[in-house]
Formats: C-alpha cells, structure tokens, sequence
C-alpha cells in the first residue's frame, strides 16, 4: 500500500511508522510526507528516510475551503491508499473528509470518545482519572468523532504531571499507530458503512 503522512509538528508517530516499515513489519511504504508547517520537525525526519516532502502553508490561503481544496490537489498526486494524520493539527472540511473517507485515519491522544480537541493530557489529570490512553479512528466529518479502530491504556499515577502522561501515551501511539495502519493496508480493518471492522466483523 502507498502511504501517505500529513504532520504539523515533531513527527515521532511518523519515526514509528518509518521504523516499523524499515523492520519489514508495515505492508507498504510511506510515498510522501505533508506538513502545513515549513517548521514541522517531522520533515527532517522524512528527509533522513529520503521520503518525499511537501509543504502547503494554511497561512498562504484565505479559508479554509481554499486550503482544502489545493491540499486535495497535493494529495492525489501522491496517489495514496492510506492517508495517515500524525500530529496534523488542522480541522478538514467535510468535503476533504468525504472525498477520503475509509484511507484516512487519525491518532488522538485519549480513550475516545472522552476528550476531543485539545489538552487532553491535562483534562484526564484534573478530572482525576486513573486511566487514559490513545485511539486510532477512521476520520469522519465529526471532529474526534469517527470510528475507533485501535485503543491503548495507560495508567495516570498519583505524581504524574502533564508531560509523564505524555510520554506514557506516546510511547503507546509508537505501538498502536503502525499497527493500524498494517491492518488496513493487508486489508483487515476497513469502514463499512460507517463502521469499523475487523476481520469482517463491526468493532
Ligand atoms: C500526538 O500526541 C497525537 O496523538 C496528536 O498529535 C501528536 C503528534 O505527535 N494527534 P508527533 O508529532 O507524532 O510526535
């Protein structure tokens, strides 16, 4: 399968998935990487696995459709059949999300559907939850909001700040992100009709 990243920032997801590709564990290859950050650390790392890299800044655009609409444009050239958002930190239209329903996935760091949106590591602290943890899910109009594919657990400890939790999730994403991806890749995890299945039975 063609994989193709779309990133903002640090990239460590993307790292995990070009790890988990070099180790021969990824049933395809990642054919290109997006940033909507010239910035985006995750560019070098694309650029040390000599992956292709473009950048579309959102800044250079007048709305949000505008930016979509050439984003589409820039996707399809790379002619993928897995759209992988690591870290893209941009709200779709619903027509970006329709026109790639089932080959696009998001990671989010909670058990979804708790905590949507943003500072989700600081929202699991001080609603005193002891679990929290990450969802990988299909990408739907709903922000957040598509089916779940994959979640991992982790506990949050009496002395945990914001960054101890962060890094106990993400080490869990460096797990269950390229996992994912391998499932709908060999086919195993695919959306029907606005569910998620695996192996041919809903999630
Ligand atoms: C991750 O925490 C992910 O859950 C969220 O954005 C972050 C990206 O991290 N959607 P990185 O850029 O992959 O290191």
């Amino acid at each position: 399968a063609r994989i193709l990243v779309l990133l903002s920032g640090n990239g460590s997801n993307l790292q995990a998935i070009l790890d988990e590709s070099a180790a021969g564990h990824l049933a395809g290859d990642v054919v290109g990487v997006i940033a909507n950050r010239s910035d985006a650390y995750g560019l070098e790392r694309a650029g040390s696995a000599s992956i292709p890299t473009k950048v579309l800044e959102h800044t250079l655009f007048a709305s949000r459709e505008d930016y979509d609409e050439s984003l589409a444009g820039l996707i399809d050239t790379f002619e993928p059949d897995i759209i992988v958002l690591a870290g893209f930190m941009r709200i779709l239209t619903a027509d970006l999300v329709r026109r790639y329903q089932g080959k696009m996935i998001n990671i989010h760091p909670s058990l979804l559907p708790k905590y949507t949106g943003l500072n989700t590591h600081r929202r699991a602290i001080e609603a005193g939850d002891k679990e929290h943890g990450c969802s990988v899910h299909f990408v739907t109009e709903e922000l957040d909001g598509g089916p779940v594919i994959l979640q991992a657990k982790v506990p949050i400890f009496e002395d945990d700040d914001e960054q101890s939790v962060q890094q106990r999730v993400q080490e869990q994403e460096h797990r269950i992100f390229p996992l994912t991806v391998h499932w709908i890749a060999t086919g195993r995890a695919k959306l029907i009709d606005g569910v998620a299945n695996l192996d041919g039975k809903p999630l």
